[in-house]
């Protein structure tokens, strides 16, 4: 017996109070146990929520979540490890082209990644679009595609931190995904316990995002590269906007065709922009020498994709789930696109049956969007602004009208910061 009870480590939080070593070890590990119940572990969310923590308290939350579970040791892999983390936007799908390509440069990248749920997609959905490709892998499998081709996409296996998966699905219907100790805590768990020896954040702000502001994004991404580097993981965020989608596809299959084009060395600028950014970051920080940019331009980091589908079953080569419906929209004015919000695209996507409302239900792998305007491009009436792709008719009413709101159309060019907005060491 601990002598800790759960209401008590509740009740400080809730007055503010800092928590006890002994009573985070205790009430994450009681928590993954079922020994402290979900109405607990809810409000205590919601008092860390409100109340905060400290930078030793949040440090040893993200501890005890890594004890939960087991931590995978990649010493047996032969180049330096590096990964990237996005905490998820509207048309991110930079993964899908960053692995292949830093692995292509000679740094190893041990991705596990997640489901979409609600408006943002999901990396493991977009790939299983590709036939064949299976996202479970075991520790083993994972090791050796990390040794032989250098990129691993895969699900995260269930010895993976599991306080963190119970805690991540009680936050999300408790109103509680929103406090940055947890969302530092749980990221970074996560990629610790994955063994990668370093790390690129992709923090994201705007309206797509968690963090809709930057004074926000700023601290999230100082908490996770603190929490990073206290563990010995060379760590670096950037910042990027989140405020329009990325790129021009939104969905699943759509967003591995347009990743596709990016490797065959075309693609929308800025997913080209970011995944270069990105790419050049996380070969720093494992400290090799190369240049990505050439290194797309010769197709290695296409040939390093084909290998990496076929390990994983999918047939690189095979044509991608189409849906049955597509509706376009068309502008009702001339003028310029002064604004695309990511959010509301992002709901619509969702809507089309791009995305799930929860974590057991199926998703579509050909609903989504399609982007034919990107904020700044002028438009006359009658011009698609873009397409609304669904496996069921029905559904495409209200994601019209989500697509509609979130598209401005004026009489002056935005202002726009860049993609880049920070950089956090
Ligand atoms: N992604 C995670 O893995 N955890 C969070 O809390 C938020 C985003």
């Amino acid at each position: 017996m601990s002598g800790i009870a759960a209401v008590d480590v509740i009740r400080a939080k809730r007055d503010g109070h800092t928590l006890t070593d002994a009573q985070i070890d205790w009430v994450v590990d009681a928590y993954t146990r079922g020994v402290v119940a979900d109405e607990q572990m809810s409000a205590l969310a919601m008092a860390i929520l409100l109340r905060g923590m400290t930078p030793a308290e949040i440090a040893r939350w993200t501890a005890a979540m890594i004890a939960s579970g087991e931590r995978l040791d990649l010493s047996a892999v032969s180049r330096p490890t590096a990964d990237k983390h996005s905490t998820g936007g509207v048309g991110d799908k930079i993964t899908l082209p960053l692995t292949p390509l830093v692995a292509a440069c000679g740094v190893a990248v041990p991705q596990l990644s997640g489901r979409g749920l609600g408006h943002t997609g999901g990396t493991l959905d977009k790939l299983e679009s590709i036939p064949g490709w299976r996202a479970r892998l075991s520790n083993e499998e994972f090791i050796r595609q990390l040794d032989e081709i250098g990129a691993v996409i895969c699900a995260a296996g269930d010895g993976l931190a599991p306080a963190d998966r119970k805690l991540y699905a009680l936050r999300d219907v408790t109103g509680t995904v929103e406090a940055i100790p947890l969302i530092a805590s749980s990221i970074m768990s996560k990629k610790i316990a994955e063994g990668t020896g370093a790390l690129v954040l992709d923090v994201k702000v705007g309206s797509g995002a968690f963090m809709k502001d930057l004074a926000s994004a700023q601290e999230l991404a100082r908490t996770m590269v603190r929490l990073g580097k206290d563990s010995g993981v060379t760590t670096v965020a950037l910042l990027t906007d989140m405020s329009t989608p990325l790129g021009l596809a939104v969905g699943n299959a759509n967003e591995v065709a347009e990743s596709v084009e990016v490797l065959a060395g075309g693609g929308p600028s800025d997913v080209v922009e970011l995944t270069l950014a990105l790419a050049r970051e996380m070969l720093a920080a494992a400290g090799v020498d190369a240049d990505p940019e050439k290194v797309l331009a010769s197709g290695a980091a296409m040939d390093t994709w084909k290998a990496m589908i076929r390990a994983q079953g999918g047939d690189p080569d095979a044509t991608l789930p189409h849906a049955l419906h597509t509706e376009v929209l068309r502008a009702e004015s001339d003028g310029v696109v002064t604004a695309m919000d990511a959010y509301g695209i992002g709901v619509a996507a969702w809507r089309l049956g791009a995305g799930r409302a929860r974590k057991e239900d199926p998703v579509s792998f050909g609903a989504g969007i399609q982007l034919r305007v990107k904020p700044g491009d002028r438009v006359k009436a009658g011009d698609v602004l873009l397409e609304l792709r669904t496996d069921e008719e029905s559904r495409i009413g209200a994601a019209r009208s989500d697509a509609v709101a979130a598209i401005v159309i004026g009489t002056d060019a935005p202002a726009s910061a860049g993609l880049l907005l920070d950089r956090i060491a």
